[in-house]
């Protein structure tokens, strides 16, 4: 199984002719590398999705950063995961804590997200993770365990394949600082076992684990690779392709 890096661009490239100077520059950072192990995807602002699929980046798949789970009608602001058929979009991802943070998103919500993208095949890229609160107090674990469980819920065992789920500590989203190696380690074999509680363990070896939070050329090989992580999900060094292909030439291993 490739592994798998995800941008994260969130509510940036702000202008046409940033998005324009952002795909020229990654194009150029792009070129004549070749990353075997790897699956780069980019998930830019909705509204630049087109250009990102008519700019064609060599081996780089799209995704998107939200979804509704409804599929159609009066849902002021929303965008269901079947309007963006047709886009070139194939990944989604869910449940991230600034989802959560800013509009209120529960478990229960991010649980009928997957179940609507995976409708739709768009591959769900699941984002569990502690507050800070909750690892002073020692519930990391249990919280974890809570979110993996309520988010697959429902969640047939023949939809398995292609599922991603990111451990991402809330804590270490935009701050610099990141969990030791054998935190991301222990927070990996608790998803997988959890999974098999409720799925054979074929299915389960399929769904990537990856981690997010502060990766950057200087965290990637602590908290992706000796880790033993499938990818990483990356949020602010995305936003400088030269920067970013550093980080996949680091897991690309
Ligand atoms: P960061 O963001 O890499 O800037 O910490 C990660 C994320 O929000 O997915």
């Amino acid at each position: 199984m490739r592994k798998l890096i995800v941008g994260n661009l969130k509510m940036n490239l702000i202008t046409f002719a940033e998005r324009e100077r952002y795909l020229g520059s990654f194009k150029k950072a792009l070129a004549k590398k070749e990353f075997l192990q790897t699956q780069i995807v980019l998930c830019p602002p909705v509204i630049h999705l087109e250009s990102f699929q008519k700019a064609s980046l060599e081996n780089i798949k799209l995704g998107v950063q939200n979804v509704f789970w409804e599929e159609v009608g009066s849902y002021t602001g929303e965008i269901s995961s079947s309007m963006l058929k047709g886009l070139g979009c194939e990944y989604v991802i869910l449940g991230h804590s600034e989802r959560r943070r800013y509009f209120n998103e529960d478990d229960r919500m991010v649980n009928l997200k997957v179940k609507a993208a995976l409708k739709n095949n768009l591959a769900p890229i699941i984002c569990v993770g502690e507050t800070l609160e909750e690892r002073q107090t020692g519930l990391t674990l249990q919280v974890i365990t809570r979110q993996v469980k309520e988010i697959f819920a429902g969640v047939p065992q023949s939809r398995l394949e292609g599922i991603v789920i990111a451990y991402e500590p809330v804590w270490s989203v935009g701050s610099d600082v990141v969990p030791t190696t054998n935190d991301i380690m222990e927070a990996r074999v608790l998803i997988r076992k959890i999974l098999m509680q409720g799925y054979a363990k074929k299915n389960v070896e399929k769904v990537r684990i990856i981690y997010g939070g502060s990766v950057s050329a200087e965290t990637a090989e602590k908290t992706c690779v000796i880790s033993g992580m499938d990818g990483a999900l990356v949020g602010r060094e995305s936003l400088t392709p030269v920067d970013f292909l550093k980080i996949v030439k680091i897991i690309d291993k």
